[in-house]
């Protein structure tokens, strides 16, 4: 197969106050060195974090520019004369941070972030190290598969990461975005009881389809995390997948059981908290901070994934690759459920000149 020299990309060249430096433009086809691999990339996916790095609001290492989003999946193309784990053909996805292999992340590995600090996957080819890969689901495609980088993981880590969910478990997830969606497919795969929440009547019936055993809308009943609890017979919930943060975290402390996880996975209702740590004392909780996972974790997740026939909740909304500053704004607007994805074309007749230009002498 002939690569192209050059390739369509979107590059994020500091932050702004909007998306003013988040740029389409074109970009060098890397090319492998002993260890790595060379991707054609099929498709992408957003997540909140990938919003929230042009605007600087991101509170994890960046280093501008580099290639936005940490969400691909695509084919083998290349592999250098190291490489083990990979041949050309095989379908795989990025893993989020490159450096966390297994165990617990270390300092090192918070600098290995894809669309943070190493280029990303809104682009038509990448190269990664062959250990910054995963093998793909058999049972999803490109668009499904796309989606497990960032949101599918950090979901299995918050259930799996310190204290693994069980059979008759009870988890709370808040709202229908891309984590608290896997949260919830996850978690009902596991044998547990899920009390979903969102803002929005017409999500109360998709969360409902997806399982979850009770809805609380959040915006008519504020004191959710009390009906939460009420819900387990005043028990509480086993594991909060806290995703709000301001706002959220009071309530989530309310819906906790004695012993329980609430996983502080986001900030999507703003970052300054008014609850207290100490709180964790009088409920006589854990609250875990997580960041997205391993690669071992990764590989468990996607062996779940194929033996429950799970697939990721996609938004009816589907983008280009041209048209990802719209995906953008569309997830800014939270209208959407689940997650978003985006569509990586190789078609000569849509790509840059060098590559129409060397096909042409194909
Ligand atoms: N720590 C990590 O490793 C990690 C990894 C991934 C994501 N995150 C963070 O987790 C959060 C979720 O990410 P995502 O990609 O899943 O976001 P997303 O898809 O953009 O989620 C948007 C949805 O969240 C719900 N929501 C918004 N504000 C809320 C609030 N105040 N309370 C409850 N629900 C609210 C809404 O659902 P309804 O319309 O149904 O109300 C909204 O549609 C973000 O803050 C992100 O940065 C962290």
């Amino acid at each position: 197969m002939a690569v192209p020299s050059s390739q369509k990309q979107w590059t994020v060249t500091g932050t702004g106050k909007g998306l003013e430096t988040l740029q389409y433009g074109d970009g060098e086809v890397p090319k492998v060195g002993d260890n790595e691999v060379l991707i054609k990339l099929h498709a992408a996916s957003l997540n909140y974090r990938d919003l929230i790095i042009p605007r600087g609001q991101y509170p994890f290492p960046t280093n501008f520019p580099v290639v936005a989003a940490s969400d691909g999946a695509g084919e083998v193309i290349d592999v250098g004369p190291k490489v083990s784990k990979w041949k050309k053909g095989d379908k795989v996805v990025t893993l989020f941070n490159q450096g966390h292999q297994f165990g617990a992340i270390d300092i090192a590995a918070t600098g290995t972030g894809v669309g943070g600090v190493v280029d990303g996957t809104l682009r038509q080819y990448a190269v990664y190290n062959e250990t910054g890969l995963v093998r793909a689901p058999k049972n999803l495609s490109y668009a499904e598969a796309a989606t497990l980088t960032c949101a599918g993981l950090t979901s299995w880590n918050a259930l799996y990461g310190l204290k693994a969910i069980k059979p008759g478990d009870s988890v709370l997830v808040q709202g229908t975005g891309g984590v608290s969606l896997f949260a919830l497919q996850f978690a009902k795969a596991a044998g547990a009881t899920v009390i979903a929440t969102t803002s929005s009547k017409d999500k109360e019936e998709i969360v409902k389809k997806l399982g979850a055993d009770h809805v609380i809308n959040y915006r008519e009943d504020v004191n959710w995390g009390e009906t939460a609890r009420n819900l387990t017979g005043g028990v509480g919930v086993d594991i909060v997948i806290e995703v709000g943060g301001a706002g959220t975290l009071e309530q989530s402390l309310k819906a906790i059981k004695f012993e329980g996880t609430i996983a502080i996975i986001g900030f999507l209702g703003g970052a300054k908290i008014e609850a207290s740590i100490i709180e964790c004392l009088v409920r006589i909780c854990t609250a875990r901070g997580v960041y997205v996972g391993s690669r071992q974790q990764m590989e468990e997740m996607v062996a779940a994934i194929e033996a429950n026939d799970i697939h990721p909740v996609l938004d009816s909304k589907v983008f280009t690759l041209e048209q990802a500053k719209e995906a953008y704004e569309y997830q800014w607007a939270k209208g959407h459920v689940g997650k978003i994805s985006i569509t990586i074309t190789h078609n000569p007749s849509k790509s840059s000149p060098s590559e129409a230009s060397l096909r042409s002498h194909l």
